[in-house]
């Protein structure tokens, strides 16, 4: 319901509105896209402007070049004013932004979201999956302690497994900036870019086809709901993504205060003794059975597996109690990812480097 300042627009507003068009946010979508699920979207891009903002405030402070890597962390956290705040914050955001990501995508899985015509709605979904990975990557890496060490001690191996199609991940790419500075501008502007560019264009189809329907019933049920359901404004939308905006800026603050990020001491190269973040680790049982290619092989797998999602799965079915096989290699799916992230969080460390031939 909007409110009766916006149905009678002040003078600053309609002097902004007539200029900007801001009214055209007061677009109609279902009601139903304000419940937590159908929200979970908007939840992902919060975290991300939040990591974007207190990243800005890191890169004041951090020094990409190897030697200063390290010491340049120490200072955040030590030294820096409220560096310690705001680089645990920009951990637990890390964190933040894969979980909704991924439930994000387990909604738009289970409601049959990917159903035509939002197939590239999808598919560009995939895009900013994988550009997350990258963005959670190349963050292991700056830190240069003994896990960022070895991290990239496994950048380098596979890039060097890859040949010439690995050659910017390479460190011999170039010998004036080192392949941690590299991997810096990746994670700064490179892959943030890439993330705004393909948002927009999520974004822009979202608007194109609206949100999916809810997927209860046989497809005529669902076409019929759809056509009667109420509407609510975008921009009382945005309220519901704002309201859960505050809860996981609470929540990420929280976290920061009773588990700050950790820094190691400076890291050895040549040695492999700790084991991946949190979101890496359901892959590493895989280093262990297959040795380093598992780390491309397994995740190219999983891509192609994504990508074709919304062309195997093409029934007009939205209902997931009427997809029974793909509601259940979904759930096996994430059941594996769950055992392996378990089972990799207690097995002992080892060492896979130089394993790859
Ligand atoms: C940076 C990461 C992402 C952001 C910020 C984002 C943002 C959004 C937002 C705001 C919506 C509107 C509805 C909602 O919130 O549920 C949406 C819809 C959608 N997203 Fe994403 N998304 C991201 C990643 C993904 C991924 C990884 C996938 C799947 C592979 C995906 C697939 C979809 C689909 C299919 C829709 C249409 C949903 C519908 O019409 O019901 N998105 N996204």
């Amino acid at each position: 319901m909007e409110s009766a300042r916006l149905r009678q627009p002040s003078r600053p507003w309609s002097w902004l509105d007539d200029r900007l068009g801001i009214g055209a946010l007061r677009y109609p979508v279902p009601d139903h896209a304000n419940s937590l699920a159908y929200t979970l979207g908007g939840i992902t891009l919060v975290s991300f402007v939040l990591l974007v903002l207190t990243g800005i405030y890191l890169a004041q402070f951090y020094d990409p070049s190897p030697a200063r890597a390290h010491t340049s962390v120490a200072y955040i956290t030590d030294t820096a004013f409220a560096g310690e705040l705001v680089r645990s914050l920009h951990y637990w955001l890390a964190s933040a932004y894969v979980v909704t990501l991924v439930l994000h995508m387990v909604r738009t899985f289970a409601t049959g979201a990917f159903k035509a015509p939002r197939e590239l709605t999808w598919i560009t979904g995939v895009l900013l999956f994988l550009l997350a990975a990258g963005l959670l990557f190349t963050g292991t890496v700056l830190k240069q302690d003994q896990e960022a060490v070895e991290a990239l001690a496994h950048n380098n191996e596979i890039a060097d497994l890859f040949g010439f199609l690995g050659f910017w991940f390479s460190a011999d790419f170039t010998n004036n900036v080192s392949i941690v500075t590299r991997l810096y501008i990746a994670h700064v502007s490179i892959l943030p870019v890439l993330v705004a560019v393909v948002l927009a264009i999520h974004m822009l189809l979202i608007k194109r086809h609206r949100i999916s329907p809810l997927p209860w019933g046989t497809p005529a049920e669902v076409e019929a709901r759809e056509r009667s359901e109420r509407e609510e404004t975008f921009t009382s939308h945005l309220k519901h993504i704002g309201k859960w905006a505050l809860v996981l800026l609470g929540l990420v603050l929280i976290l920061s205060g009773l588990a700050p990020a950790a820094l190691g001491p400076i890291g050895v190269e040549g040695i492999e003794i700790t084991k991946p973040p949190w979101y890496f680790l359901w892959l590493y049982p895989w280093e262990d059975w297959l040795g380093l290619k598992a780390l491309y092989i397994i995740p190219a797998l999983l891509t192609l597996g994504l990508l074709a999602i919304p062309f195997l799965d093409r029934s007009p079915e939205r209902d997931p109690r009427r997809r029974k096989f793909w509601i259940a290699l979904g759930a096996v799916v994430l059941i594996a990812w769950v055992g392996l992230t378990i089972y990799g969080h207690v097995t002992v460390p080892v060492s896979h480097t130089g394993m790859g031939e």
